[in-house]
């Protein structure tokens, strides 16, 4: 009897527990539909098959707030397989979302499958993008903005308004051609202009009230080259990069390389009439350029005088500009406690892994490679060989963690690293081309970056204090650039060139991070919905 009545108290503590865990602990939902199709565009002035989302070019916008979960249905209506991947959303816990060829089944043709993602302890500018073969050369992408909580301050006032500038490279040839070329061993041609927001030049305005500051959200989603952007008459001031606030330094022009986001705020303090923002293509021989308006509401007239040109000196001018961007460590980011209090230059470095791209030939076929090694797709993804234990997929170990030297070799190539670790990670680029880097799943510090070869020396340059936490970095031509990163996410992690040609060709490897303890506080269960494929079709989704 006295038993009975402990274990009936015991369970309504237990009942109670629950229901505050459900109360406290769910964070809000948004659910989405997105039929995908192709559809006529013509954003250079020619007819193309574009990928279109809903029917949009650029793809419907995610606005969202810290820890919301969101509930993605794609539906492929594409005659070809399909998956969209999330640049910078760090899928804590849980690659099965990452949506890339390592870690999802693709969607088959007049199939659906519905992303569970959370964008939790997150804030800040990032974008979608179709993942596989070139679809990223015909659309399929769209931005992502995730404003802090109400409770969390934020380091400068409320902008008047929130716009959001999707701004690459672009082909006229479409992305089943361009894949051709690439598959022939050839290389991209050089692009044939700039979209913003899915328009070439003169094709976007973005009205403003005079007196009044504005924040731009801007990445870029290009395929090819770097850019640099500005705004005529109007100075810019940075505030946030890829979720970090930074120091607030004003520029009058920004480098935004492969892959990166930013946000400026902008101040409509000029005579009231319309200005160029200007995008132009950086560290190339020909230089692309597009234009759209900033609008007053009040605009006396239409743009006057020559655009604004970008400028004119090459590495120094970008590098130095990449130094002065770093965190503001006393703002807050997603959480109330100041960004600095994560004093990352007093943790020590568990690993060092270099990282050396280069574009050997192999079979007589352009490719390219990190540390030699030029990554093949296997016939299963990784993350699904690795939860059935299905051999001979991929091997850890296969991905050298120094350059070798030696020529290259094709290889599905996976880097073993424990969870809860803490690497240094040193790009490295011998090449005439500047280099875009991201990491899936992970922020990283950039603690240095220089024109030569890195050194154990090249450490004494380091900023340990207030280097900028980011996703995706840029590597200029013949340097190298270092970074801190804690391992703090489970999984099966892509670490991919941002050149859309190299990624396909091979410049990129997953990372495998791993912990034994197999509890969901460090990963989540398979999803109930995961597609499979390859060697893992007909297994069950769940076990007993
Ligand atoms: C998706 O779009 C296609 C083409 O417009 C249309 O035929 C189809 O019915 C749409 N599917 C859904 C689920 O809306
Ligand atoms: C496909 O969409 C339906 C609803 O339209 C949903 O019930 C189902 O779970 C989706 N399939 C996958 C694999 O997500
Ligand atoms: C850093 O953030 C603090 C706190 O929000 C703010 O008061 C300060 O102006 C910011 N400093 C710079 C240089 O951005
Ligand atoms: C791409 O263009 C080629 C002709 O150059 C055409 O055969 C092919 O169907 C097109 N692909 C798409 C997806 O539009
Ligand atoms: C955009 O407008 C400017 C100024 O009116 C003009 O010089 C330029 O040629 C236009 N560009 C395009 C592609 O129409
Ligand atoms: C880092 O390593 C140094 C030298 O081995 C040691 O003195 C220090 O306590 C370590 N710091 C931390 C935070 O583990």
């Amino acid at each position: 009897m006295r038993d009975k009545m402990v274990l009936k108290g015991l369970f309504s503590i237990v009942v109670v527990v629950f229901l505050l865990q459900c109360i406290n602990g769910e964070d809000p939902y948004q659910f989405f539909t997105w039929n995908v199709t192709y559809g006529d565009i013509y954003p250079l002035g020619v007819k193309q098959q574009g990928i279109l989302i809903n029917g949009q070019f650029p793809g419907p916008q995610i606005v969202t707030v810290t820890n919301e979960n969101l509930i993605v249905n794609v539906c492929n209506n594409l005659d070809e397989p399909f998956l969209l991947s999330w640049n910078g959303v760090q899928q804590r816990r849980n690659s099965w979302q990452d949506g890339v060829y390592g870690t999802n089944c693709p969607i088959q043709p007049g199939q659906n499958f519905t992303y569970v993602l959370q964008v939790k302890d997150q804030i800040g500018s990032f974008f979608y993008f179709p993942s596989l073969a070139l679809h990223k050369a015909a659309g399929g992408y769209g931005g992502i903005k995730i404003f802090s909580r109400s409770v969390i301050p934020v380091p400068f006032p409320p902008p008047a308004a929130d716009y959001t500038i999707l701004a690459g490279d672009w082909f006229k040839q479409n992305h089943t051609d361009l894949k051709a070329i690439l598959d022939g061993g050839q290389d991209l041609p050089f692009p044939d202009g700039i979209l913003i927001n899915g328009h070439g030049s003169n094709g976007s305005t973005f009205t403003v009230d005079q007196g009044k500051t504005y924040r731009l959200r801007i990445s870029n989603v290009g395929l090819a080259t770097s850019l640099n952007f500005r705004i005529q008459g109007h100075k810019m001031l940075l505030v946030e990069v890829e979720g970090t606030h930074t120091l607030q330094n004003t520029y009058s022009s920004l480098d935004l390389h492969l892959g990166q986001s930013c946000s400026v705020l902008v101040t409509a303090d000029q005579p009231a009439q319309d200005y160029y923002i200007v995008f132009s293509t950086r560290f190339t021989s020909q230089v692309l350029t597009a234009a759209s308006t900033l609008r007053y509401s009040n605009s006396a007239g239409s743009v006057s005088g020559p655009p604004p040109g970008g400028p004119t000196t090459e590495i120094d001018w970008s590098l130095n500009q990449a130094r002065s961007i770093r965190q503001n460590l006393t703002a807050s980011g997603p959480r109330p406690n100041p960004q600095g209090s994560y004093h990352y230059g007093m943790v020590n470095t568990t690993r060092t892994i270099r990282l050396a791209n280069s574009a050997p030939i192999i079979n007589g076929k352009q490719r390219y490679a990190v540390n030699s090694v030029s990554f093949v797709p296997a016939d299963t993804p990784l993350k699904l060989a690795d939860y059935y234990n299905i051999q001979g997929v991929f091997s850890l170990g296969s991905m050298p963690e120094n350059p070798t030297g030696s020529g290259g070799y094709l290889q599905t190539s996976v880097m073993a690293a424990d969870f809860r670790s803490f690497f240094e990670v040193v790009f490295e680029n011998s090449e005439d081309t500047l280099q875009s880097w991201h990491i899936d799943g992970h922020i990283f510090f950039v603690v240095g970056m220089d024109g030569g070869q890195w050194s154990p020396a090249s450490r004494l340059s380091y900023n340990l204090r207030d280097g900028i936490s980011r996703c995706t970095v840029q590597v200029y031509p013949r340097s190298w650039t270092a970074l801190y990163m804690p391992l703090d996410n489970v999984g099966m992690w892509n670490i991919r060139s941002e050149n859309w040609a190299r990624q396909y060709l091979g410049q990129q490897f997953y990372l495998r991070v791993y912990s034994p303890a197999n509890s969901w506080r460090d990963e989540y269960p398979i999803p109930k919905n995961a597609l499979l494929c390859g060697r893992a079709s007909g297994r069950k989704t769940r076990p007993l």
